[in-house]
């Protein structure tokens, strides 16, 4: 019998958060997509079109779904037809059996590749990838600017980001519903969904503890992207970044014109 993990501190220090992050997303593999769509009341599926509006993959590219996890995005992607390849990776190995097996579930011929991989040291060569696309994956990084160097390596130059990350709602009385719902009924509505309490409870603090919009926006910017925007969803509770790998030539980006 498995250990359930344990209730997180205030703030994970950095050397043990990979460590104790990927035991939380084992925990609750199997029933990840159901909480995330119980969890979010089902807006999930609604910031998930507006993510892909930014992504907007052109046809024969190739894309990467980073901290994957099952494969939300990357079967969303895949099913447009248009990528010439499709990648999920991430840490854990039950987020990953459990997309392998939603997916071959749903398209016998899976057209997704399935990688283990770290985001902070990607696995795979530099220029890689024409697009890549992080779900709720950059706030789980010990290194988020180790991270983003990484992104920056595996992309093309004018090969485009698009992230979607939690981020606290920007009316008052929002957030205090917000707070309320996050810390007292998100913990034991978790538990009930996937029988673990302590992956929701570190949701909840590590919401709270990662930068803000702006500094985000600074950060992807320093790792070498230009045109970087946000987009806050549902007043704030997800923003969505988007961004273009600094070209070292004149070469045009494949990429159309960045959403409003
Ligand atoms: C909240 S889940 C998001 C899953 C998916 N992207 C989605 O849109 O629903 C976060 C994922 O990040 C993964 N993760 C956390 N730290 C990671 C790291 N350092 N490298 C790769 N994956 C990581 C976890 O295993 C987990 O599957």
């Amino acid at each position: 019998m498995t250990m359930s993990p344990k209730i997180p501190p205030k703030q994970i220090p950095a050397s043990d958060k990979k460590k104790v992050v990927v035991q939380y997303f084992d925990a609750i593999g199997q029933r990840y997509d159901l909480a995330d769509t119980l969890m979010s009341f089902g807006l999930h599926f609604f910031w998930r079109r507006a993510v892909l509006k930014h992504l907007a993959p052109a046809k024969g590219s190739r894309i990467l779904d980073l901290c994957g996890g099952a494969g939300e995005f990357a079967r969303r992607i895949a099913g447009t037809g248009a990528p010439g390849m499709t990648a999920v990776s991430d840490l854990s190995r039950s987020m990953l059996a459990a997309g392998k097996r939603r997916t071959r579930e749903k398209t016998p011929e899976n057209p997704i590749q399935w990688v283990r991989s770290d985001a902070e040291q990607l696995g795979f060569a530099e220029n890689s990838f024409d697009g890549v696309i992080v779900g709720y994956g950059i706030r789980n990084l010990s290194d988020l600017s180790r991270g983003l160097h990484e992104i920056q390596r595996v992309l093309v130059p004018g090969g485009k980001l698009v992230i979607m990350e939690f981020s606290i709602p920007q009316s008052r009385w929002l957030r205090v519903l917000y707070h309320w719902y996050s810390f007292w009924v998100m913990p034991g509505f978790g538990r009930l969904i996937t029988g673990e309490e302590a992956p929701f409870v570190y949701l909840a603090k590590s919401i709270r503890t990662f930068p803000p919009p702006k500094k985000v926006r600074e950060m992807i910017a320093s790792a070498g992207f230009v045109r970087v925007t946000n987009q806050p969803l549902s007043n704030g509770l997800v923003t969505v970044y988007s961004a273009i790998k600094q070209e070292r030539s004149c070469h045009t980006p494949s990429w159309g014109p960045d959403i409003p």
